[in-house]
């Protein structure tokens, strides 16, 4: 099978990147290759365990441009340049727009920490903990224009414990983030995802 390019973007730390990285080398991604790591956030983490393993990192910081569809069309045309095939938005804090979207149809997917569609949005942890769900867990889902609202690939769930803090329940999710999303990625790339509206099934 040939190798399927993916582009990461990414705009802290990276610790899912280094998931899908080690996943590869593990030899665990199918045939996804991670060919271009991109980041809106200069000296983000995931550019230097990019560079680590030799994966071209590029900062393109949205300051410096008018609109997210100018900053989506620069976005996209690196992407092409690369031959990117599937993009992976792991820790991406950016609202994408069809400018980027359209130019790879059901080729862009998220990582996001809560049980979808509960808790979209930024500080997803935290707002589970303050409405006192006793579930949490993450979620990969085809990206749409919308926050956090596309096609639901694959969730996984954990248990909110009583003593629980932001910080201890991100942890536990972020471990099932690690999981998942490089198992979404291979599926993806191995062609076993099937999407029929907002339903996605797994064919073997
Ligand atoms: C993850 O929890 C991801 O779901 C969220 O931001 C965090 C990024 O972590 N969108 P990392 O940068 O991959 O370590």
């Amino acid at each position: 099978m040939s190798p399927v390019r993916v582009a990461v973007l990414a705009s802290g730390g990276g610790s899912n990147l280094q998931a899908l990285l080690d996943a590869e080398a593990a030899g665990a991604l199918g045939p996804a290759r991670v060919v271009r790591v991109l980041s809106n956030v200069p000296g983000a983490g995931a550019l230097a365990r990019a560079e680590a393993r030799g994966v071209p990192a590029a900062v393109m910081d949205h300051r410096g441009y008018p609109s997210r569809e100018a900053y989506d069309a620069a976005v996209r045309g690196l992407l092409r340049a690369d031959a990117v095939e599937l993009v992976v938005l792991a820790g991406f804090l950016r609202i994408v727009t069809p400018t980027l979207l359209d130019a790879f149809p059901d080729r862009v997917v998220n990582v996001h920490p809560s049980l979808l569609p509960a808790f979209p949005g930024l500080h997803a942890q935290a707002q589970c903990l303050a409405y006192g769900a006793k579930l949490a867990g993450c979620t990969v889902h085809f990206v749409d224009a919308g926050t956090d609202t596309g096609p639901i690939i694959a969730q996984a769930a954990v248990a909110v414990h009583d003593d629980d803090t932001e910080a201890s329940l991100s942890a536990r999710i972020l471990a099932e983030e690690h999981r998942l999303l490089p198992a979404a990625v291979r599926d993806l790339a191995l062609g076993r995802l099937r999407r029929d509206g907002r339903r996605v099934r797994r064919v073997v």
